[in-house]
């Protein structure tokens, strides 16, 4: 066994404890954000953000019928690799009825087109930005080369954009002069951009959305998030419910201006120059519409049989915990098949099933005991008001099912131990300061590409105990990992599974265990709440 030690990443060295404590111990926000104190102030608040309000009236729930996002067409199959364009273009879309909204689109529809691969098959998407402002795609989940994983200064430039190569921190104006970061190995293009991915990997749901440095959140607010899907024979052979009834659902909350656009607090509405959201929502935008595939509240007919339902949270801080509730108040089981990184090894039953930013859960929910003509709601246990309510399942048509979850799943999943580690290394991520600013920090520093945070041999197995102030859902790239402990203690029933987000709540720490394998290079862990991610909560892990 190699070198086996405890250190402390470098980059805590020079933070004292007092700092640590003093900042992020009360949220931090009370300094610059006038929130009112009971809530600022505590220690553990249950929710991590602010709720922005709509200013049109808002539609009924369980009347626009769930949409489901066109799955795209290669341009080609030659040569063993599946070929896509996607055009990143402002439309004017109908998200709320009657309510025009412009919105920043891959391929002009919100969510983006769905791509669906097969394990093993590689594929390239050649992405065009006719947006205003630099754009990056990140697939989230993928296992991706570095020069495709849409590392936040690799940016594609609009047609009329400065050539900034080299000096890419967009967020030059209003950060003040120490804030100009540089970042010699970004490697930027004009207006299109190839991203090669090989899909070596488990079959899962992934995600693809903007990662521009800065300006993430207000990217995929605005629309830039799109699902792709990795498929093989294994996973098709357990006889899951599929076709019809395997649906995508990408939950995000908006929230909607009076004139109809999508209204988000940002210092810089052109998303050119000035980074950041107004003061009371630095720890996070929450909308008051909650949109499914792109729909408000929609309404699915379904079979009285069993549906795959593969959820991502696609929103950028909002905290949800599903429950599927019939008319008559009972609770449907929600039994997890898959995680993140694809399949558990067994299904796992939950009444609730908590999902964090970025999160992915691959259930299936059985309706074949729900009576014709009645309705199974999903709903949001940590909502309030109308963000109680997620979608409806209208229960159309009685059937014969012959799909099945079978009791063994998977047997390809990793199942690394403490003593295949050969370095424990510790993150805290706090509230602090940053640039003068209010800033989100991973061990005490703001994020800066030009700056190694860790570097990890390729292959090696770590541990990583990570600990949190508020809710922050972390995400490594490349990689997934599994949960060792949380809280100190095991692991809870949703922490099964290959996981590449884990939800710290507040206050709570958690071990998780991976092998860094793959590809060799530059990758990014961070926080998945958008806004803290844009305000400085990412690191670089350099795999050599
Ligand atoms: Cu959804 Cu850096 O990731
Ligand atoms: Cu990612
Ligand atoms: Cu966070």
């Amino acid at each position: 066994m190699g070198e086996r030690h405890v250190e402390r990443s470098g980059l805590a060295r020079g933070l004292g404890r007092r700092q640590v404590l003093g900042i992020g111990g009360a949220l931090g926000l009370t300094a610059v954000g006038g929130l009112a104190a009971s809530a600022a102030l505590s220690r553990h608040p249950a929710v991590t953000g602010t709720v922005l309000h709509s200013a049109v009236p808002l539609p009924p729930a369980f009347q626009v019928p769930l949409p489901l996002p066109a799955v795209l067409a290669p341009v080609s199959r030659t040569g063993g690799v599946d070929r896509y364009e996607i055009t990143q273009r402002e439309v004017t879309m109908e998200i709320l009825p009657g309510v025009r909204t412009p919105m920043w689109t891959y391929g002009g529809t919100f969510p983006g087109p769905t791509i669906e691969s097969r394990r093993g098959r590689p594929v390239t998407v050649t992405h065009r930005n006719d947006l205003p402002v630099p754009t990056v795609v990140h697939l989230h989940g993928g296992r991706t080369p570095a020069a495709s994983d849409g590392y936040p200064t690799d940016l594609v430039l609009p047609r009329s954009w400065p050539d900034t190569a080299h000096g890419t921190h967009a967020g030059h104006g209003g950060n003040g002069p120490g804030h100009a970061m540089r970042d010699p190995r970004a490697v930027q293009t004009r207006r299109t951009r190839d991203y090669t991915f090989p899909m070596d990997q488990r079959p899962t749901l992934l995600w693809y959305h903007d990662h521009r440095m800065d300006f993430t959140a207000p990217a995929i607010w605005r629309g830039l998030a799109g699902l792709h899907i990795v498929r093989d024979g294994a996973e098709e052979s357990l006889g899951l419910p599929s076709g019809p009834r395997e649906l995508p659902l990408m939950i995000a909350d908006r929230a909607f201006a009076a004139d109809g656009s999508l209204a988000y607090p940002s210092l810089d509405p052109s998303l050119r120059d000035r980074p950041g959201v107004r003061e009371p929502y630095l720890a996070g935008v929450l909308g008051d519409v909650i949109l499914v595939n792109g729909a408000p509240w929609p309404v699915h007919e379904a079979d009285a049989a069993k549906y795959r339902l593969r959820i991502l949270n696609a929103s950028n801080a909002r905290h949800y915990e599903l429950e599927a509730v019939d008319d008559d108040g009972r609770r449907l089981d929600l039994v997890q098949i898959g995680a993140d990184q694809g399949l558990l090894a067994a299904p796992v039953a939950h009444g609730r099933l908590p999902i964090a930013p970025a999160e992915r859960y691959d259930v299936v929910v059985d309706f074949s005991g729900v009576p014709v003509g009645n309705r199974v709601r999903l709903v949001n246990r940590l909502g309030s008001g109308r963000t109680r309510e997620v979608m409806a399942f209208r229960i159309a048509r009685k059937v014969t099912d012959h799909s099945r979850v079978p009791a063994t799943l998977a047997k390809d999943l990793p199942n690394w131990r403490r003593s295949d580690a050969v370095r424990v290394r510790d993150f805290s991520f706090r509230a602090g300061r940053m640039h003068g600013d209010h800033g989100w920090l991973i061990d005490g520093l703001p994020f800066d590409p030009a700056r190694s945070d860790v570097t990890v041999r390729l292959g090696d197995v770590e541990v990583w105990r990570l600990v949190a102030d508020v809710h922050h859902p972390v995400h490594l790239h490349l990689v997934g990992f599994r949960v060792l402990t949380r809280g100190g203690g095991s692991p809870l029933a949703h922490d099964a599974g290959l996981k590449d987000t884990v939800s710290l709540r507040p206050g709570e720490s958690a071990e998780i265990i991976t092998r860094f394998d793959g590809y060799r290079g530059r990758y990014l862990f961070h926080c998945h709440n958008a806004e803290h991610e844009d305000m400085g909560m990412m690191a670089n892990v350099e795999i050599t």
